[in-house]
């Protein structure tokens, strides 16, 4: 009787031990498109964050953690962003998040994480408002990606000095934060350069007809029409404009960037110009060696989201184990005293709103592919 109660101590000691092994884990949630209008950012995004978990974990964890992860698909689209947070943080007591994709889904998304002290670092989302309200550093949010204050001047600058062209239309979307706000950035940088906005007009979410907003750009007579929205969008309105018979080059920001822009709108974007976070054709080496892990695993060319999402969580692994804890606090803290970070998409600098500094780069569609221009440095 008491050699079996020994056993059965010892067998609890060992499954103890088992079992707080296995307790060495943080979970941590991504938030992400996987459906809906802009479903290929998404996938994209998917892929590359659990590439990067997959690679952290065979390399025997964070910090001596193994990660473990839960996908919640936000739909782009704000009120499933904020559930998707809620679930993550309440229910599955994530410690970290990244996402969410879009700035509109992860404006509500960083202010959850901010009210429940949990950090979350966006791949992708440019907007201001993600890390900034009403001139409030929301202090548990992040970004690996640059903002649209430098994308605009960017866009501007190039369709100014490069294309030399003298007068710009504007269309966006005036109920989506990140086309509305590219929209200002990419207008008032255009006029401060010299240049004319000759039409800036905006359409509602579901909108399908351009037609009467597209006859105003044409008279407008602009040499270049700025389409700030995602790819469909995007797609929808630049194929509608051709049909117009409107000659002006179409240029737009990251939102562009998408196989399925030259599916939806072929012929039409041919020749458009957009920028964005980084190019498959760059030749550095770690752009090299992440295209061909990329593509031997999922048979597609890494675009910038998935791009962005890999060093995104990387950075996020840096903090976890820079503060060799699973703190959410202490995560924070790590993250904001990270200054410099070296991704696939190239150096960025962390500024005091968690907001990165770093180059862009400018895309040209041929042949419905993305050809490589040029990088623009702030
Ligand atoms: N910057 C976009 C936004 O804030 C998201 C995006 C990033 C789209 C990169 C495409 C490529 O909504």
């Amino acid at each position: 009787m008491k050699r079996t109660s020994a056993l059965a101590a010892v067998a609890a000691f060992l499954w103890g031990l088992g079992a707080s092994a296995q307790a060495r884990e943080i979970r941590i949630g991504l938030i992400t498109p996987l459906t809906g209008d802009v479903k290929t950012f998404g996938e994209s995004v998917k892929n590359a964050f659990e590439m990067a978990v997959d690679e952290a974990n065979k390399a025997g964890g964070v910090a001596g953690m193994k990660i473990a992860y839960v996908v919640v698909d936000d739909r782009n689209d704000p009120t499933e962003a904020s559930n998707a947070a809620n679930l993550l943080i309440n229910r599955h007591r994530v410690k970290a998040i990244i996402g969410s994709v879009t700035s509109k889904a992860t404006i509500p998304v960083s202010d959850l994480a901010q009210s429940f002290r949990i950090p979350a670092v966006t791949p992708t989302a440019t907007n201001p408002k993600v890390t900034v309200a009403d001139g409030k550093r929301k202090d548990y949010m992040f970004r690996a990606c640059f903002i649209d204050p430098f994308q605009g001047r960017v866009m501007a600058k190039f369709a100014r000095e490069s294309l030399k062209t003298g007068s710009a239309a504007v269309l966006y979307d005036a109920s989506n934060d990140y086309s509305k706000g590219i929209a200002e950035f990419f207008r008032d940088a255009f006029k401060s350069l010299g240049g004319e906005v000759a039409a800036f007009e905006s359409y509602g979410k579901d909108d399908v007809d351009f037609s009467a907003l597209l006859t105003k750009v044409k008279a407008s007579n602009a040499d270049v029409l700025f389409l700030p929205d995602y790819y469909n969008k995007v797609g929808l309105i630049a194929k509608q404009a051709r049909e117009k018979g409107i000659k002006a080059k179409f240029i737009g920001p990251d939102g562009w960037d998408s196989p399925d822009l030259a599916k939806i709108a072929g012929e039409a974007v041919e020749g458009g110009y957009f920028s964005n976070h980084y190019s498959h054709e760059d030749t550095r080496p770690e752009v090299v060696t992440w295209v061909k892990k990329y593509k031997a695993k999922f048979g597609q060319t890494p675009d910038a989201l998935g791009t962005l999402a890999y060093d995104a969580t990387n950075l996020l692994f840096a903090a976890i184990r820079k503060a060799n804890s699973d703190d959410p606090r202490k995560i924070r803290e790590a993250l904001a005293s990270i200054k410099g970070f070296q991704g696939v998409t190239g150096k960025a600098t962390m500024d005091k709103n968690g907001d990165m500094i770093k180059s862009a780069v400018i895309i040209r569609i041929e042949g419905g592919r993305q050809k490589f221009i040029k990088v623009v440095t702030p």
